[in-house]
């Protein structure tokens, strides 16, 4: 939720901001905006409602001059998407300049404070009231940016991610971090800022992640940088190398990321489950689990907190846990977690999964669990992400980055090592049998091939979502370990085309959503062939009955469904656990047909941000 980059060095700062927001484009796009320091140490700052493409626009006959300058692209929170909302937000006197993920909780109270003193706001932002308090330290104290910053940012409550300039001081930038992320490069006589390491990678692989309540101050040409904390302590910053390929982050040929990242899941599923998955040895090796094992072996139960798509596969991992290892789970949507004072027990176990490792809601509830003593073990995709540094252990899903804001590979890489844990855990706890165990590794294992072949049907998926743009509701149902699966297909129509979109237990259905049934209706019907298969049959009669349009996704030769659907996809045959690493593909793809030949923007759909770093 909003991106933020910076540049201070020896290149021109403006080529490197731009191309750093465009890959920071899927965290929000209501506005952007840069500011840099020219030649003279003069201060300008260029900004304007929409996309990073219409700021570029907008830069074309401006002075973009500078070797140092931040950069900014905006999900709004405080105050509507405009060019005045927009980031950076000059200080009164327009000496400084400031860049800002995140919400300045008491910014109300720190505002009426600065009235009072005569400044002014032309924003409704909550940032415009942080610079001004920088200043009127500066002002008061007579200090230097640096230490304004920190004295400000002791009195502020809420979450931030910030880059400063001021006028007249081209050697300096200012930066901090609570709550939300924030990352430094660390170049050859250049250092660099981002909201993640996409706009960094392509400089240097040297970073520092900044912990929570870190000030740095960055001098041009200097060989380190100076980071405290709040408490005005200095630290010593750990440079660390990040794992991440230019290649990974670009679109490579495909039209979009979000279907650059359906196709690349048998890949990614390839990585997650590399040296873990060990197939001479039909066994699972996965290090944070074995070293913890005592922790789940005295639980009296697991909790998995997760939201939107990391949710779905939290659901999922209920179905597993309890079916294979006898463990009681409860799921929790962690903004609710948050806030209901829920019973936590000192010997609970809670496995938090976000694919960003950053979402504000998922980080409060691992804080407040891990308060009451509960042990944490996070699921994540960023390595280095503020998840991964606040969980006991936890396992990487190594899906590489996701940046298409709807998440498809993040999801069936997070069931993955939801999987890879029940059936390390079965084993274990001696709750899953020797023989079933192998038999399931080796199914998870070829689960790829598998999936390859649901991607080849790509074409046939494109063609029968043409079909489709008319509707506007769809119903998604499936039973048991595809229940979740049916959530998230609705969720991936609803995100990327805006078609209103219900997902439901198949069953649960003649409990209302049945009344919503008449010819208009498309109803996906998860219904491989297992022990549920003959219930869902009849579900799919009871809807025909009705006259609702029927796409079902079905086990390879089902010919029972073929003869009363109207459009059927198949799905290879594998174990019941592991359908949804198969049946989730063709919804994925579905979604993003329906969406393009509706002309939508699927990787920067309306309103979303891939990174919800605000609650
Ligand atoms: C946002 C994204 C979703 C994602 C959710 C949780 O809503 O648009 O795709 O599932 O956040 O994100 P996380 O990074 O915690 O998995």
């Amino acid at each position: 939720m909003c991106g933020i980059v910076g540049y201070i060095g020896n290149k021109d700062a403006y080529p490197i901001l731009i191309k750093g927001l465009h890959r920071l484009e899927y965290r929000g796009y209501d506005s952007a905006g840069i500011a840099l320091l020219d030649n003279n140490a003069e201060l300008h700052v260029y900004k304007t409602r929409g996309k990073v493409i219409n700021l570029e626009q907008f830069c074309k006959d401006k002075n973009i001059n500078g070797t140092i300058g931040i950069a900014h692209t905006r999900w709004a929170t405080h105050g509507e998407p405009s060019d005045i909302n927009a980031h950076p937000h000059y200080s009164q006197s327009e000496n400084l300049a400031l860049i800002h993920n995140g919400i300045i909780e008491n910014y109300l109270a720190l505002k009426q404070m600065l009235e009072l003193k005569g400044f002014k706001f032309i924003s409704q932002t909550d940032t415009e009231v942080l610079v001004q308090f920088i200043e009127y330290i500066m002002n008061e104290e007579q200090c230097s940016l640096y230490e304004a910053v920190h004295q400000a940012l002791s009195q502020v409550v809420g979450a931030y991610a910030i880059g400063v300039l001021e006028k007249g001081n081209p050697n300096t930038l200012v930066a901090a971090r609570k709550g939300s992320p924030l990352i430094i490069g660390v170049g050859k006589d250049e250092y660099f800022l981002g909201s993640d390491a996409s706009p960094i990678v392509e400089y240097t692989k040297d970073v520092i992640y900044l912990n929570d309540e870190e000030i740095v101050e960055i001098k041009r040409g200097a060989k380190e940088i100076v980071v405290k904390n709040l408490a005005n302590i200095e630290l010593k910053p750990k440079i660390q190398k990040i794992q991440m390929d230019l290649s990974e982050i670009e679109k490579g040929g495909f039209p979009h990321f979000m279907l650059k990242e359906i196709f690349e899941q048998p890949k990614s599923l390839i990585m997650c489950m590399n040296g873990r998955v060990q197939t001479e040895l039909q066994d699972i090796m996965l290090s944070g689990i074995r070293e913890n094992i005592e922790k789940f072996r005295k639980a009296r139960r697991i909790l998995i907190t997760a939201c939107g798509t990391s949710w779905h596969a939290a659901l999922i991992g209920k179905y597993l846990i309890e079916y294979y290892c006898k463990l009681p789970v409860e799921v929790e949507v962690a903004s609710e977690f948050r806030y209901r004072n829920p019973v936590i027990f000192e010997d609970d176990v809670m496995i938090a999964i976000s694919q960003s490792g950053e979402t504000a809601d998922t980080l409060a509830a691992i804080e407040l669990a891990k308060g009451k003593g509960a042990f944490i073990y996070g699921i994540c995709n960023v390595v280095g992400s503020s998840l991964a540094r606040v969980t006991h252990s936890g396992t990487y899903t190594h899906a590489g980055p996701e940046i298409g804001v709807a998440s498809t590979k993040a999801f069936t890489t997070q069931v993955a090592v939801l999987t890879m844990i029940t059936l390390l855990l079965g084993k274990e706890l001696g709750t899953i049998e020797i023989s079933l165990y192998k038999q399931l590794v080796k199914a998870l294992f070829e689960i790829t091939n598998k999936i390859e072949k649901i991607i080849l049907k790509a074409d046939e998926i494109k063609n029968m979502s043409k079909i489709f743009t008319y509707a506007h509701n769809f119903m998604y149902l499936g039973r048991g370990y595809n229940y979740p699966v049916a959530l998230e297909g609705a969720l991936k129509l609803k995100e990327i085309s805006y078609i209103h979109a219900e997902g439901y237990p198949a069953a649960e259905m003649k409990h209302g959503p049945i009344a919503l049934i008449d010819e208009e209706m498309p109803i996906v019907v998860i219904a491989p062939k297992f022990k549920m298969y003959d219930k869902i049959v009849s579900n799919i009669e009871e809807l025909k009955a009705r006259k609702g349009r029927i796409i079902a996704i079905v086990s390879e030769g089902d010919t029972t469904i073929s003869n009363i659907a109207d459009y059927v996809i198949e799905i290879p045959n594998t174990e019941e656990c592991l359908t949804p690493l198969l049946t989730v593909i063709p919804l994925q793809l579905l979604s993003y047909y329906i969406a393009t030949a509706k002309g939508r923007n699927v990787d920067q759909p309306r309103n979303l941000a891939k990174s919800v770093t605000v609650e």
